[in-house]
């Protein structure tokens, strides 16, 4: 049977670097309290100019490299955000310009699944490998969060929580016999979705609900930045990431205790600590960057899994868990046999 294989991985962030005190002289806020909430000490800002879509493609670039592979060699573009550069078309077919395989008239898949836009991702990469449609595709999260916050005291419970980057994984065909466990590939993914807590964390316009979707009152209007209900989004991660785990787990007859590498969406050092704290699984095992980037959204966990790689955080035969929570609500979990 065929089992996807993630044959490289890449990651990018811009290079300017906004600590929590560049945020403190904006609104009222500071170091303290957005590291003692949050555990973020700075995050990076792309320039004007320079879109999700432009990271994406240095992050993918850094995945082939990785994987010894051509552009070209790409049968297929799978792309979250939720910062697109543009409201239509999405950023997928911006990558696949960017890499300069237009000409190869491979399908580019846009996803809108927020924080959990690289699971989403990854599940549909995973099923197009599976069933055998394509045999390479690009997973690419990218976000640039950054022109759409506000920086007023207004926006500050969101706006020192985000910041901008992308990170990619090639995943590829390979064949095992009898879906051996501990053959590499990714073994298991579970997504879920809520949609009554839809308006607990959004960006409600511009929207096509009321005409004109433009309107001066939404240039001044808290409409147009993030709104997010922080303590049931918080409450509600504590709970479903534990929760999708141990189900994602149990398809193996496995516990927490077999995961050897633990990568969780980059939202909140807190929630991950209690998150990992819930499973019993030790803080060595549970890997964190949220410290230097804030929270990327779709960016996150495959910059993450890059940063992990690169850094020779996980061997062969280790059993590397992701997991995710974000707007939708959403969340997901993804089993890999490294
Ligand atoms: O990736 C998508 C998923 N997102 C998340 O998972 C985020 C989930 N939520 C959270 O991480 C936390 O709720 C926050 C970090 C957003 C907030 O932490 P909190 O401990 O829940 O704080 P709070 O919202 O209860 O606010 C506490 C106080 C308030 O003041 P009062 O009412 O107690 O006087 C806020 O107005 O902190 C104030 N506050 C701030 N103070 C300084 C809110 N934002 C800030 C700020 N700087 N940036």
């Amino acid at each position: 049977m065929k089992r996807s294989k993630i044959l490289g991985t890449g990651h990018f962030v811009p290079d300017r670097v906004v600590t929590n005190f560049d945020l403190a002289k904006l609104m009222d806020t500071s170091d303290e309290w957005i590291q003692q909430r949050s555990g973020i000490v700075e995050r990076r800002y792309a320039e004007d100019g320079i879109g999700p879509a432009d990271m994406g493609a240095e992050a993918s670039k850094r995945a082939l490299e990785a994987a010894g592979l051509e552009a070209k060699d790409i049968d297929c573009i799978v792309f979250g955000t939720l910062s697109p550069d543009l409201q239509f078309p999405g950023g997928g077919v911006l990558v696949q310009h960017k890499l300069g395989i237009s000409d190869t008239y491979i399908p580019c898949f846009d996803l809108r699944n927020q924080c959990s836009g690289y699971l989403y991702g990854m599940q549909v990469a995973d099923a197009f490998i599976k069933n055998g449609t394509f045999d390479k595709v690009l997973v690419v999260g990218a976000e640039k969060h950054s022109p759409a916050l506000d920086h007023t005291n207004r926006g500050r419970d969101v706006a020192v929580l985000f910041g901008d980057g992308s990170g990619a994984t090639i995943l590829g065909a390979v064949e095992v016999e009898d879906d051996d466990p501990d053959a590499p590939g990714l073994l298991e993914i579970e997504t879920h979705a809520q949609g009554e807590y839809a308006r607990e964390l959004m960006v409600e316009a511009p929207n096509t609900i009321i005409k004109p979707w433009v309107r001066q009152e939404l240039v001044d209007n808290p409409m147009a930045f993030p709104s997010m209900n922080g303590r049931l989004v918080f409450m509600h991660a504590c709970s479903r990431m534990p929760e999708i785990v141990v189900k994602v787990l149990a398809k193996r007859g496995w516990t927490p205790a077999d995961v050897d590498v633990f990568l969780p969406h980059q939202a909140n050092l807190r929630i991950n600590q209690r998150v990992a704290k819930q499973l019993e699984i030790p803080e060595e095992k549970c890997h964190n960057n949220i410290m230097k980037y804030g929270n990327l959204s779709a960016g996150s966990i495959p910059t993450l899994l890059d940063e992990v790689v690169r850094g020779g955080q996980v061997k062969r035969g280790d059993l590397v868990c992701m997991a995710g929570f974000g707007s939708g609500f959403t969340w997901g979990s993804i089993l890999y046999r490294w």
